[in-house]
Order: C-alpha cells, then sequence, then structure tokens
C-alpha cells in the first residue's frame, strides 16, 4: 500500500478531526498490515503497562454504543476494563485503517459488523477475569501450557488463555451476532491463529483480519 495514498485518503474522508489526526499516523504504520511475533509479545508488555493506568482512561461508551446490542453489551461490561479500553482503541484503528484503503471499497453495513467483531474478539474472557499478573505468567509459560497434558492448561487462568478465542465464537454464534457475514465467528475464533485464518480467507475477508490484527498488535 503507498503511503502517500494513505494521506490523501485520509484527507479526503470527511469526519470527526481529532480522530483523524490522533489515528492518521497509526494508520499509516498499518500500511503493511502485516503481523509478526515480535509485535505481539511488545504488545503484551504495552497491555501490562496500560492494565495499570486503566482507571484513568475514560470509555468511549458512544463509541461502544453504535455496535454493539444491549446483549452483546451485557458480555461485553463482563471484561475488565482494561480490556474494554483495548478492544475500543483496536476496534477505532482497525476502522480508520480499512477506511484508508482506496483500493478495497468496504461499505458501512460491512464495517458495522467487523466494528462488532473486532470489539467482540476477547468476549471469551467474560468467562472468568485473568489480572495482569496471572496473563503475564501464561504469556511467559506459554510454550507449557501449549504442551499436551499442561497441568498449567488445566486451571481456570490457563483454560481462559487457551481456549478464550473459542468460547468468544460460541457466545456470539448463539447469540447470533453475525447473520450476514459469517467468516467473522472464524475471526473471533482465530484471532490467535493467524496462519488458519488466512489459509482459508482470502481477498477483503484477508484484508479485513490484517487490518484488524495488525490493530490489535500496535495496542
Ligand atoms: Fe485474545
Amino acid at each position: 500500500m503507498d503511503i502517500g495514498n494513505f494521506l490523501k485518503v485520509i484527507h479526503r474522508q470527511k469526519g470527526d478531526n481529532a480522530v483523524k489526526k490522533r489515528y492518521q499516523r497509526r494508520v499509516i504504520s498499518c500500511g503493511k498490515i502485516e503481523v509478526s511475533e515480535g509485535e505481539e509479545d511488545m504488545s503484551r508488555v504495552r497491555q501490562f503497562i496500560k492494565d495499570f493506568f486503566a482507571p484513568f482512561y475514560a470509555l468511549d461508551e458512544f463509541f461502544i454504543s453504535q455496535y454493539l446490542t444491549e446483549e452483546e453489551m451485557h458480555y461485553f461490561q463482563k471484561l475488565r476494563r482494561a480490556e474494554r479500553l483495548h478492544a475500543i482503541e483496536v476496534a477505532k484503528l482497525t476502522e480508520a485503517t480499512l477506511k484508508a484503503i482506496p483500493e478495497k471499497k468496504i461499505t458501512e453495513k460491512r464495517i458495522h459488523s467487523i466494528m462488532k467483531a473486532v470489539l467482540l474478539h476477547d468476549i471469551g474472557k467474560s468467562r472468568h477475569a485473568l489480572g495482569p499478573f496471572r496473563k503475564t505468567f501464561m504469556v511467559l509459560f506459554k510454550g507449557t501450557l501449549k504442551k499436551p497434558g499442561s497441568i498449567l492448561a488445566k486451571t481456570k487462568a490457563g483454560d481462559i488463555y487457551l481456549n478464550h478465542p473459542a468460547y468468544g465464537r460460541d457466545l456470539l454464534e448463539a447469540l447470533d451476532t453475525f447473520p450476514e457475514d459469517p467468516y467473522l465467528y472464524d475471526l473471533v475464533l482465530w484471532h490467535h491463529e493467524p496462519e488458519k485464518f488466512l489459509e482459508k480467507y482470502k481477498g477483503l475477508q484477508e484484508t479485513v483480519f490484517r487490518a484488524f490484527r495488525k490493530a490489535d498488535d500496535l495496542n
């Protein structure tokens, strides 16, 4: 993606100037929309720090209310504040990135479903709260955690760390969240296993997934 094009399109876009300015720099860094393991690990460090400062950040209730139904909101509110803040940041950056891709026109209706998916991608964690220390512990021992028969995987924290994407997909399917865009169930299911999603989906769905993953890594 040509960065100059990104800029031109962002400037042409109508909308909230403050939001535009804030996300412009980050949208550019999404230009290549490639995801690396290293970035994912770095984002864990950032998330750990942000976790402590979560009470000092305002939650953009208006943004969430534009996309989630009352039922979806019920589960969203069960997430820890830091996770809700993270989901909102990822959704806003994904939205800005997708709207800035000139050759991939995505309709407002499609963006609406994508925003739901991004806001709810970690909704499986609403089953059981996982604080910053336990989350970091799981990241440090993820190798052990993924070994067959791991005792750590049988703990509540281990179970949520490993299986929250599947729990999230099951919940959203039960709520019938994406009747017209069923690929978004797979986006939630495979948000930590990009190779599986990218093997199954190409074209616009691949672009959506890459934009979301990049935004997730940057937050
Ligand atoms: Fe996740």
